[in-house]
């Protein structure tokens, strides 16, 4: 009997160890990871540069606490700065600290324009977190269900429509900011229209609102650029990063530009743990690793050789909808629920994928993965789907 709580439904198999896009069981059975975690280990498993980062660490210091100078938080702060042109940052532990952190921050915005009540727009269909605020944000009801009262102050739109967002400024009052995910990950991969972005930065700007992006799952490379929102060349206020940052080791970042980057301050926000020395070392060893190898762009190409692949393996098949991707954010969109997929591909494979939004397929292979790994995801993948909607 286990001992651990029943949140999650867990697939029959455990890991012992893993490397590059390779997992193995306790039976020596090997697998390959198109999940990475969940857009985790983008550096795949087992990664030497990150390794060899957090054993240094560990070897030094662990933790100290934020009642102190923490000299590698600063270096990944600039680092971080440097690669989004942000302005600072604040560390948590995970992506929905960071996006609590973006929503207080929208708070005290209105609060400092006297705003008595202040709102914040996001989207349907979109995932920020399963705290009580994060989880307000986020626009499935499934999510929601069983933690009334939720927490108010939020007005949802469709997402991809820049006129709902727009509809929704005239309509309310005390607008403090918008928060939206570039792409919709758990939401069934959707890549908006190209502009939307664009279009959102507009509307902020006129109606002095904040945009707050939750990159927790499209940022550190995933999508094809260091961050999603440099596919547009705007710039949001407010960032919300996790997941990749650390390639398994917790952490989570909020990054403020210019306009906010006042707004918190001592006293006024904090956590144990965020940005501690480990966690901070292993983060700037993935930074350093994903420049030098220049993986956001090959993840550009990858993603375009995967997608290229299944368009091709899938082409006439009856029953597939749609490919969607950005960079090696991509799903492949079925005509009818398709969860047991996942148990399959695990099963007779020896596959991880994921279903999300109940009838997409959805990979997030690690940016390190190569032509060989590719060819075999892309042939076992579209043989299971065949024979899966025959
Ligand atoms: C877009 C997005 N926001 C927020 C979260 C929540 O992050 P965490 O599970 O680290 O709290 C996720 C996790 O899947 C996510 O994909």
């Amino acid at each position: 009997m286990s001992h651990t709580m029943p949140t999650y439904a867990r697939l029959p198999v455990s890991f012992t160890h893993g490397k590059g896009a390779w997992l193995w069981d306790g039976d020596g059975q090997r697998y390959l990871d198109a999940l990475s975690g969940i857009a985790v280990c983008s550096l795949g498993h087992a990664h030497p540069a990150v390794t060899s980062a957090i054993k240094q660490q560990a070897d030094k210091l662990l933790h100290t606490s934020n009642l102190y100078g923490i000299e590698v938080q600063e270096q990944l702060a600039d680092k971080l700065c440097a690669l989004s042109d942000m302005h600072n940052v604040f560390f948590c532990n995970s992506g929905a600290e960071a996006n609590e952190a973006a929503i207080k921050i929208a708070r005290r915005y209105g609060n400092s324009k006297g705003y008595a009540l202040p709102k914040i727009i996001v989207m349907d269909n979109s995932f920020h977190g399963r705290t009580l605020a994060t989880l307000s944000a986020t626009g499935n009801p499934k999510v929601h269900e069983g933690f009334a009262p939720l927490v108010e102050g939020f007005v949802r739109v469709p997402f991809d429509n820049a006129e709902a967002v727009a509809r929704a400024f005239a309509e309310h009052d005390e607008i403090a900011a918008v928060l939206v995910e570039p792409v919709q990950g758990e939401g069934g991969v959707h890549v908006p229209t190209p502009g939307y972005l664009k279009q959102l930065r507009a509307l902020c700007d006129q109606h002095d609102a904040l945009l707050m992006l939750d990159e927790i799952q499209t940022g550190i490379g995933r999508t094809g650029q260091w961050f999603a929102f440099q596919h547009e060349g705007i710039k949001p206020d407010v960032l919300s990063l996790a997941k990749a940052l650390g390639n398994g080791v917790p952490i989570g970042a909020s990054l403020c530009s210019d306009k906010t980057k006042d707004i918190l301050q001592a006293g006024s926000h904090g956590t144990t743990f965020g940005g501690n020395p480990l966690a901070c070392a292993a983060a700037l060893a993935v930074l350093d690793t994903m420049e030098a190898e220049q993986l956001p762009r090959k993840a550009n190409a990858l993603g375009n050789a995967i997608v290229q692949g299944f368009t091709q393996a899938l082409a006439n098949v009856a029953g597939v909808v749609n490919i969607r991707h950005q960079g090696l954010m991509i799903g492949i969109e079925l005509d009818r629920p398709c969860a047991e997929l996942v148990a399959l591909a695990l099963k007779d494979k020896q596959l991880l994928i994921n279903v999300t939004a109940g009838n997409t397929v959805r990979l997030l292979p690690p940016l390190i993965i190569n032509h060989e790994q590719v060819e075999r995801l892309v042939s076992s993948l579209s043989t299971l789907i065949k024979d899966f909607l025959k």
